[in-house]
This record gives C-alpha cells, structure tokens and sequence, in this order.
C-alpha cells in the first residue's frame, strides 16, 4: 500500500466536498486542517474544482488534496496539474485507472461487485472504494466481497455519516470512510467554516472511538 493509503488510513476519513465557487477553498482548507483532517476529496462536479484544488494544493501544502468524480483522463491531468496528489471516481473507468498506475498517480475507483474488484486486483490496486456504500449493500456487503479478497481494502463511501461511521470503521478491512457529511454543500455555500471546523473535531473524536 502506497505511504497516501497509508495516511487515508491514520485519518480514517476522506471528508468529499463539493464547491461551487472557488473562494471557499481557502476557508474550507482552513476549517478542515483545524478540525483535524488534513484532506479534502475536489469533485469535479463543478467549474470551480480545479481551482480550488490549486488553492488548498498551494496554500496548505502539507493537506491531502485530491479530485473526485474523475471520469477522464483529461480531468486527470488536470487535477494533478492543480496539485491533487490522489484521484478518486465513482466507477471503474479501466483507461483512467490504467493511465493513473501507469503514472503513478494513486487512485482508487469506486467498484460493487466481484468483477468491478477483480479489474482492479489486475490493475495491481490493493485499496477500493466502495460506492454507493449504502444503498450497495453497505457493510454487510463489503464483509461478503472482502471474504474472497483477503489482501483487499475498501473506501466506503455514499449515505455514511457520523452515525454510520463507528460500525464501519471497526471493521479492519475499512481503510477509511469517505463521506460529504464533514463539510456539506449547504455548509460550504453559507460560509459556515466554524460549524465545518466544529463537525471535523467531531468526526475525528469518532474516528478514534470506532478504533478503540
Ligand atoms: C458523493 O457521491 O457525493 C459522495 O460519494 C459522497 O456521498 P455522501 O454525500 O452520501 O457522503
């Protein structure tokens, strides 16, 4: 597992964000890093994405930036020309999965079924995303998949909330949980950093509960 995984693990939450203007990077960034979770996932569902990335990418260089919802190659280049250090999609796309390994980039695709998870086993990847975790099946579901893939670890993520959370993260094959709980739409597009910041604290107290 690659040293990016690694600290997706010791956070135990890819906080998902969505930002429909760029400005808000900044505060967002701030507001994250104070809570406690250095780590941003940009979708790129939004004109403002790329810049945003280029914002926390620049000004919070010790932050774990990285775009989601990537369903291109293009969109690849540019993220990582903005500064996302991991790409993160909802499916798998085996030509973005192929030309992240073969770049090095790391990635995790979202996967459902055993052979979503075999096409990624052969791409030579070790952590998934699981997604939509919810309505896929949730944690039940990763307990069936995990059983035939011992060395695999998953990155639920869709429907998963603090309240959800603990059951998901006591299980050792959950690398982390990803989720938009942690800095809303609504939270980002009412500038509300010190709630953002006040939910982070407790996101991660829970991250540390579920693990005791
Ligand atoms: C998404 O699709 O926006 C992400 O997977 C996050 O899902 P969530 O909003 O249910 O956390």
């Amino acid at each position: 597992m690659n040293e990016l995984l690694r600290k997706f693990q010791e956070l135990g939450i890819v906080p998902v964000v969505v930002l429909d203007n760029a400005k808000d990077a900044e505060p967002l960034a701030k507001a994250l890093c104070e809570g406690g979770l250095p780590c941003a996932e940009v979708t790129f569902r939004t004109d403002a994405a790329e810049e945003s990335i280029r914002i926390m990418a620049q000004k919070f260089p010790n932050m774990l930036v990285g775009a989601g919802t990537v369903l291109t190659i293009d969109q690849v280049d540019r993220a990582v020309a903005a500064g996302a250090k991991f790409i993160v999609s909802p499916g798998l796309n085996p030509k973005v999965v192929k030309y992240c390994v073969e770049k090095n980039i790391p990635i995790t695709p979202g996967v459902q079924t055993p052979s979503e998870i075999e096409q990624a086993l052969e791409f030579g990847l070790d952590v998934v995303k699981f997604f939509p975790a919810e309505s896929a099946g949730g944690l039940k579901m990763i307990k069936a998949l995990a059983g035939p893939y011992v060395n695999l670890k998953f990155i639920p993520t869709g429907g998963i909330s603090t309240k959800n959370a603990p059951e998901y993260l006591a299980y050792d094959k959950i690398l982390a949980v990803g989720g938009s709980w942690v800095a809303s739409k609504d939270l980002i597009n009412a500038g509300k950093f010190d709630e953002i910041a006040k939910i982070t604290k407790e996101s991660v107290a829970m991250v540390k509960a579920a693990r005791a």
